[in-house]
């Protein structure tokens, strides 16, 4: 059996044969496939580039908009489209799997990478990533969906635990990464550099075997993070496919050694070769060339929905372009585009704003200073360019604060003095206040990082050629202090809490109250509309929507739940949809929703929550326009056993009505006795003295209490007395 490869054949394929190749193994026909970040533009490392990483100096590719913009248009078909052009490239450079997308929540506005990272709500997240995977893998290319899971920081981004309980993993951090394992079957995961409660993601069984393979269904390959991997026997073992970079060649002795002991089943490996042979049995149609104009264009269209128009007051945009403006501000002539790290590419083209609104209106630049306040005073109208310099924000580290550095603010105070027709565009991966400056200018437009044709569209919205439409996809806090994690991000001593649980982003401003500048899913139009006619059902919110203004528009209809519970958030986003209308069009829009929109994880597993859930309508998550109720019965009633709680002995249609009457004059200084003891097991009560003599008759009606019939029975009578009692009050 000459083509039977060896143990040591085998385990050499389970790391990479360099920074971005895999190694190959003949005997099985499998080759040697190429990966290349992403996410918003392919980084291939120059041919024969001493620059391992290829960071500073990629082949040039067309960099699309960061996450942190493209979110804001809350378009899954958008990014669907930029996903099928980076397959494209992909295709066109031999590349076999791009290393995105990154769906991280964005616990924290401090997060050094949230650039790279769609949003602060895991739907919306989903949504948007399975979009860019559709569209990358429908060109043959596949995906590698990243960072499995809880890298929510960069600071002491390889050691630190995400010390996070696994309701907040469910309900937050993993469904994005669920979403798209199920409906779009990404080729790779790629595992991320922290720990989970203790255990390195790369090693973290639960997560990587119980979860994404035998719940989800993921058939795909795990890779690790970029040295991620400490110990290779127990990784493999967990489930990671595919150590990266190579060459590890103590890694492969690690996985040598760990089968010849018995430590590691040869059946463990075999599955991991399986695995890693159908990635590489993927080819893609090789592509000759790509078209730059047309991918640029795309690029263009993408930024200008990512733009989000957060204040307009008086109506001042857009702007008219036969008036004179005055532009300040060095970005708007050295525009920041994207983020730096490992996403960071070379782009074919760049597009300034500066070069773009001249070839709009009659244009007078001044980057900053004395000389920029003097223009200010005398223009009509000023359009001032700040943002986040690039050192401000990176892979690698995190910020410490939400401020503009103080040579902007300075810039921004002097020229909203100067002139009161002042139009603030920012630019930044993660968000920055925008105190305490916000009042003092009329309008301000976020322009985020917009990838290498932001330029033109923030010319193109700014002059009214097109229709601002992006919506928050983060809320815009007042203060750091504000922040959910403030008091836990990042930890210490390689620990970071995730103490806010849940309450993360608008789950934690609404539930709480406490105000934001701008809240998630804000963001305004030129035209305004108007909601109608709402009918909520368990499946879906419809609605009809209507364009009452005098221009064209997208709207972005968002559909939050609020379930009856008074330990959830206020309000979570359950579904969305997005529509164009024309002036005065209306149209009818149908948002769909699940089980999953009324349920919450429990223990072990998704229930419904049981009562009237309020389905609500939003042009924000502050701001609802329209709301309606479903009623959800709940799950199906539990069993009661000598362990359950008292709560549940009374609230079984059989028992409690005896219990009650029974304990009617059991009281204790005005309470009773019963209430008092509702938390406590029935076997924990019945160890008390005296106690467990009277509980024996509870142990005996149990059988009766858990008889379906008899249950159906008793509830049905109980209710028929309750509403012939109504009935007969007199009113
Ligand atoms: C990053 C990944 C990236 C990889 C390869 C790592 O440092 O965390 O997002 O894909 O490097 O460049």
């Amino acid at each position: 059996m000459e083509d039977t490869p060896s143990v040591e054949e085998k385990a050499a394929i389970t790391v990479g044969l360099d920074t971005w190749h895999t190694v190959a193994l003949p005997a099985l026909g499998i080759r040697s496939i190429e990966m290349a970040d992403g996410p918003h533009g392919l980084r291939q490392q120059a041919e024969g580039d001493g620059d391992n990483l290829g960071l500073g100096n990629s082949v040039p590719a067309t960099c699309f908009p960061p996450a942190t913009g493209l979110a804001s248009s809350w378009n899954a078909d958008l990014v669907e489209r930029i996903g099928r052009a980076l397959g494209d490239e992909c295709r066109v450079a031999g590349i076999d799997v791009l290393l995105g997308p990154g769906v991280n929540i964005k616990r924290s506005p401090l997060c050094g990478r949230n650039f790279e990272y769609f949003s602060e709500d895991p739907l919306l997240s989903g949504r948007l990533g399975a979009g860019w995977v559709h569209g990358i893998q429908s060109r043959g290319v596949g995906a590698s969906v990243k960072h499995f899971a809880a890298n929510n920081q960069e600071t002491a981004r390889m050691t630190v635990s995400a010390d996070v309980d696994e309701a907040t993993l469910r309900e937050l951090y993993l469904p994005a990464f669920e979403h798209i394992v199920k409906t779009e079957k990404p080729r790779t995961v790629m595992c991320s550099y922290n720990r989970i409660n203790g255990i390195p993601a790369a090693e973290h069984h639960w997560l990587l075997t119980d979860v994404l393979r035998t719940e989800w269904g993921f058939d795909g390959a795990v890779v690790s993070d970029w040295g991620a991997v400490e110990h290779r026997a127990p990784a493999l073992a967990a489930g990671t496919d595919l150590e990266m970079p190579g060459p590890q060649r103590g890694s492969v002795d690690d996985v040598v050694a760990a089968v010849s002991s018995g430590e590691l089943a040869e059946s463990v490996l075999d599955t991991t070769v399986a695995r890693l042979a159908a990635l590489a049995a993927h080819r893609a149609t090789p592509l000759a060339s790509f078209d730059e104009d047309a991918h640029h264009d795309l690029a263009r269209d993408a930024a200008a929905e990512s733009i989000v128009l957060l204040r307009n007051e008086g109506g001042i945009l857009p702007l008219d372009p036969s008036r004179p403006v005055a532009v300040i501000g060095e970005f708007a002539r050295t525009p920041r585009y994207q983020g730096a790290g490992s996403s960071q590419v070379v782009p074919t083209r760049l597009d300034n704003a500066l070069d773009a609104i001249r070839e709009i209106a009659p244009t007078e630049f001044a980057a900053g200073g004395p000389e920029a306040v003097a223009l200010a005073e005398r223009s009509e109208t000023v359009i001032l360019f700040v943002g986040l310099p690039p050192e401000d924000e990176s892979e690698g580290y995190d910020r410490t604060h939400l401020n503009l550095p103080a040579d902007q603010l300075e810039l921004i105070a002097a020229v909203a003095a100067a002139n009161p027709r002042t139009i603030v565009v920012l630019s930044n991966g993660g968000v920055v206040t925008l105190e305490p400056w916000h009042d003092s200018v009329p309008a301000i437009v976020e322009g985020w990082l917009l990838g290498q044709a932001g330029g033109g569209a923030m010319a193109q919205l700014l002059f009214g050629l097109r229709d601002p439409r992006g919506r928050l996809a983060e809320s815009i806090p007042f203060r750091l202090q504000d922040t959910p994690a403030f008091l836990n991000f990042p930890g210490a001593n390689d620990h970071v809490l995730y103490g806010e649980r849940i309450f993360v982003g608008y789950r934690y401003y609404e539930t709480v109250g406490v105000p934001v500048r701008y809240p998630f899913g804000h963001g305004l139009s030129y035209t305004t509309f108007d909601y109608a006619d709402l009918l909520v059902t368990r499946a879906s919110a419809r609605l009809t929507v209507t364009n009452t203004g005098t221009r064209p528009g997208r709207e972005v209809v968002q559909a939050y739940v609020s379930a009856p519970d008074a330990a959830r958030p206020r309000r979570e986003l359950r579904g969305f949809a997005t529509l164009d209308l024309a002036p005065g069009e209306s149209r009818t829009v149908e948002v769909p929703l699940d089980a999953r929109s009324f349920s919450k994880w429990d223990d072990a597993g998704w229930v419904e929550i049981a009562g009237d859930h309020r389905v609500e309508i939003g042009r924000s998550s502050h701001d609802i326009a329209l709301d309606g109720v479903v009623g959800i019965r709940g799950p199906r009633r539990k069993l009661l056993t000598l362990d359950s709680r008292m709560s549940d002995f009374l609230a079984n249609p059989v028992i409690g009505p005896i219990l009650r009457a029974a304990s009617a004059g059991a009281m204790d200084g005005g309470t009773n006795l019963l209430d008092m003891v509702k938390s406590v097991p029935l076997s924990r009560l019945a160890r008390f003295p005296g106690v467990g003599d009277r509980l024996k008759s509870l142990r005996l009606l149990l059988p009766v209490a858990n008889n379906r019939v008899i249950h159906f029975a008793a509830s049905f009578f109980r209710s028929l007395f309750t509403s012939r009692k109504s009935k007969l009050r007199p009113t």
